[in-house]
């Protein structure tokens, strides 16, 4: 079985993760504090806030922002319902904008369209499978209309614009280190931002709202509370473990690069299944997953090519299973229908994400290759 993503865990990860826990000391430690300055220097940006999860970044996002009811924000109907179910728990309306047929990322004609008609306070581009949008665009947009962009980097660690990496290239961004990600911590998440302001208050409001950090206080126990805030922490042992795959990130990146490449090329001749680029005018992607969507012409669905890779021991996933408006929660609450969305309904009905992982070795590759070309030449 060659699994959809497997955690790089070794001994490192788990000596650390023992020292930590044999400390005592499980939160607001040395280790959430080292990942966040290292991390900080891998995206280049000038704060990163380590968190519970991208959810939770993006939650805090919006809300240092009093981005909350009456206000529009746009984000792509192709993509995590995290990213939509943040802008609802704060009361605010999600504006869904189709993507873009290419690239799967914010289409640039149907955002400007938005903007002509919803006095937009935020925009949050998703960088689809890792692809970075296009940013110029979305900012010179946003500056317009004086709204906040927020990039959505769950899948984008290293990804690339204009030679700047993903996190630094909005007012904020949100990682996600779930165990499948570029970089894991178990859980966890990381904002990054050049604006001390909005560091502080993701900083405060990440503990709920406490004017005064651990370290900080003169007295033990003692803390003011000057803003309403949540308990978005990572603790010291997620950070341990995102340390470890710190180190390693650079190794791993280039098994994931050569992995795209390598399947890329063995499938290209396969007319029925259209894929991503690697690299589109000014962003290079940061290759988390391989999707293949099935064209409309194909004689087999989805489905079918998913049991079948099933069978042959090949472990997939689904980026995403639906435009966001067609979950019933956004459907019954807004009225969305089938075609509202052309472009994400289709990718949410005929896309599979096939694993390019550091597990996954050039034999895997080989083997996924052909397993494809059997399975649409018996079509
Ligand atoms: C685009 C996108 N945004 C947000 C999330 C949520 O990330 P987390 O599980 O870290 O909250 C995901 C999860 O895969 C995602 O794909």
């Amino acid at each position: 079985m060659i699994p959809f993503g497997k955690p790089q865990v070794d001994s490192k990860t788990t000596d650390l993760v023992s020292e930590v826990i044999n400390s005592g000391l499980l939160v607001h430690g040395k280790y959430t504090a080292l990942f966040e300055k290292k991390f900080a220097e891998r995206v280049g940006s000038k704060h990163a806030i380590a968190v519970s999860s991208c959810t939770a970044g993006l939650h805090l996002s919006l809300f240092v922002n009093n981005i909350s009811n009456g206000d529009y924000v746009a984000l792509p109907a192709m993509t995590h319902v995290a990213t939509a179910h943040v802008v609802e728990l704060q009361n605010a309306t999600p504006i869904f904008v189709d993507v873009d047929i290419n690239t799967g990322n914010i289409s640039i004609k149907e955002l400007e369209k938005v903007s002509k008609k919803y006095p937009l306070k935020a925009i949050i581009p998703v960088h689809y499978l890792g692809l970075p949008c296009e940013m110029k665009e979305i900012n010179d947009l946003a500056k317009l209309h004086n709204a906040l962009v927020i990039e959505d980097c769950a899948l984008a660690l290293d990804g690339q614009y204009d030679n700047k990496k993903a996190g630094n290239l909005g007012h904020l961004g949100s990682f996600s280190f779930y165990p499948v990600k570029h970089l894991t911590s178990i859980e966890g998440g990381m904002v990054t931002t050049n604006n001390d302001k909005f560091a502080n208050l993701i900083k405060k409001t990440r503990a709920f709202g406490y004017n005064k950090e651990l370290g900080q206080r003169s007295r033990p126990g003692i803390y003011d509370v000057d803003l309403l805030g949540f308990n978005y922490r990572m603790n010291e042992v997620e950070a341990a473990v995102g340390l470890t795959q710190l180190e390693k990130l650079d190794n791993m990146q280039l098994k994931r690069k050569n992995n795209f490449e390598s399947l890329s090329k063995n499938i290209q001749d396969i007319n029925s299944l259209k894929t991503f680029p690697s690299v589109y005018n000014n962003s290079k992607s940061s290759h988390y997953c391989f999707n293949i969507v099935v064209k409309k012409e194909a004689n087999f669905s989805r489905d079918e090519l998913q049991d079948f890779l099933k069978d042959n021991g090949i472990g997939t996933s689904i980026h995403y299973p639906s435009s966001v408006p067609l979950f019933s929660y956004y459907s019954s609450k807004y009225g969305y229908k089938k075609g509202d969305f052309p472009n994400s309904d289709y990718f949410g009905n005929n896309t599979i994400s096939l694993p390019i992982a550091p597990h996954v070795k050039v034999e895997d590759i080989n083997y996924i290759s052909e397993k494809l070309h059997q399975f649409v030449s018996s079509k």
